[in-house]
């Protein structure tokens, strides 16, 4: 059976690129970058190569370009490191109901210890409204928190005019791009971003490496204390192989960027029309080709559960997930759809399908094939399911 994958935002597989890119630096070149002789002078030459590389790919300048184990510890240090040094000026946070759980645990952490936050509401589209962050913010606003892109439905949010907003006001702007980065421009400088988190594995690279952007004169207290690596902002031995690898899958996302997304946003158009021919369904998020991922599709069914589908779809060899989160035990239906206005049961029988690289027109029509077949099947065991209202 042919596989289909199409979990791409959960992760991607290794670019064989990459992995050539990465395979002396698990062998030979084992260095440590931080030692004096020549197998350390060449870890360190080539996680300095990897900075400049990544740096040029969002306009920042190498050295505010800080190597970490991935998204959830970037968003945890930009909340963290924000809110403990300038809670003297104010102890207020702004950020949405539809971040990602490393930012949302993170800020609910901190009201726990005496912060104060403002999860800014979204419209139908997931996008968050300009004036009333504006409104929200005010002279105890230390920092903005804003995903650039959703995980979930794709939407893409106004970075650029949040940044402006935060700049005027003196306000620290962080943005989680993990799902943007290598999908989306992003141009820190005109966009006036003051910390960034990306994840190596979303563009094609490894698993357990990403980087934080922190610009130059942002006051921030690192998570981990130890030897003082990346100028002291993130202490422990610098994973060389993965930051190698990290930043040669950047470099080839960026080059393959504008091709692929325009290939995929038609994949996504086609796949969107035909799923909307199975009656009772609709689709979650931003129209395609407008301020959304190109890779993203969510799409709901009523009268189905999105986990049975999921199951029932992976016995088929198609993997996709759904809108709740269960692959982490938890029942609960996505914050993200509720945010919405999704109803609990609405937001149960969402699917989420997010296409890659080699993904292909076959492959969608197999989906969709699929997937109408499933809810058919589904709908006829649905205790609610009268057909055809
Ligand atoms: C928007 C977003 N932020 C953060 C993360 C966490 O990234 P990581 O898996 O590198 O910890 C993810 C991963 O799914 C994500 O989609």
């Amino acid at each position: 059976m042919k596989r289909i994958y199409l979990d791409h935002a959960a992760t991607t597989p290794l670019d064989e690129r990459v992995l050539r890119e990465m395979k002396p630096f698990f062998s030979e070149k084992y260095g440590n970058a931080s030692s004096l002789h020549s197998f350390g002078r060449e870890a360190r030459e080539a996680i300095e190569r990897a900075r400049e590389t990544v740096a040029s790919a969002i306009n920042a300048e190498p050295e505010e370009i800080v190597f970490n184990s991935g998204g959830t510890e970037g968003d945890n240090t930009a909340v963290h490191g924000i809110a403990y040094p300038n809670r003297k000026k104010g102890r207020h946070i702004v950020t949405t109901k539809i971040e990602h759980h490393a930012v949302e645990r993170a800020c609910e952490f901190l009201e726990k210890d005496g912060f104060e936050v403002t999860y800014l509401e979204v419209d139908r589209e997931g996008f968050i409204d300009l004036p009333k962050l504006e409104a929200a913010t005010g002279k105890e606003t230390i920092l903005v928190s804003v995903m650039h892109a959703n995980n979930e439905i794709g939407t893409i949010e106004p970075i650029a005019e949040i940044g402006k907003i935060c700049r005027e006001r003196e306000i620290y702007f962080h943005t989680d791009a993990v799902q943007s980065v290598g999908k989306e421009k992003i141009d820190i400088k005109a966009m006036n971003i003051d910390l960034l988190s990306a994840s190596g594995h979303k563009f094609y690279g490894p698993k357990g490496v990403g980087f934080l952007y922190v610009r130059k004169g942002t006051k921030l207290r690192p998570l981990m204390h130890g030897g003082g690596h990346e100028k002291g902002l993130r202490s422990g031995t610098e994973n060389v192989v993965g930051i190698v690898g990290l930043a040669k899958a950047l470099e080839i996302a960026e080059a393959e960027r504008e091709k692929e997304a325009a290939r995929k946003r038609k994949l996504a158009k086609g796949l969107v029309k035909q799923a909307l021919e199975i009656e009772n369904s609709w689709m979650n998020g931003p129209e395609i080709g407008k301020k959304r991922l190109s890779n993203n599709v969510n799409l709901g069914f009523d009268f189905v559960e999105g986990e049975s589908m999921v199951l029932m779809l992976d016995d088929k060899g198609i993997a996709c997930s759904t809108g709740s989160a269960c692959s982490t035990k938890d029942l609960r239906p996505s914050h993200v759809l509720l945010a919405i206005g999704l109803k609990p049961w609405q937001a149960h029988g969402s699917l989420r399908l997010t296409m890659g690289r080699d993904t292909k027109e076959k492959d969608i029509r197999q989906v969709i094939e699929s997937v109408n077949e499933i809810v058919g099947k589904l709908r006829e065991i649905s205790p609610m399911y009268k057909g055809g209202n």
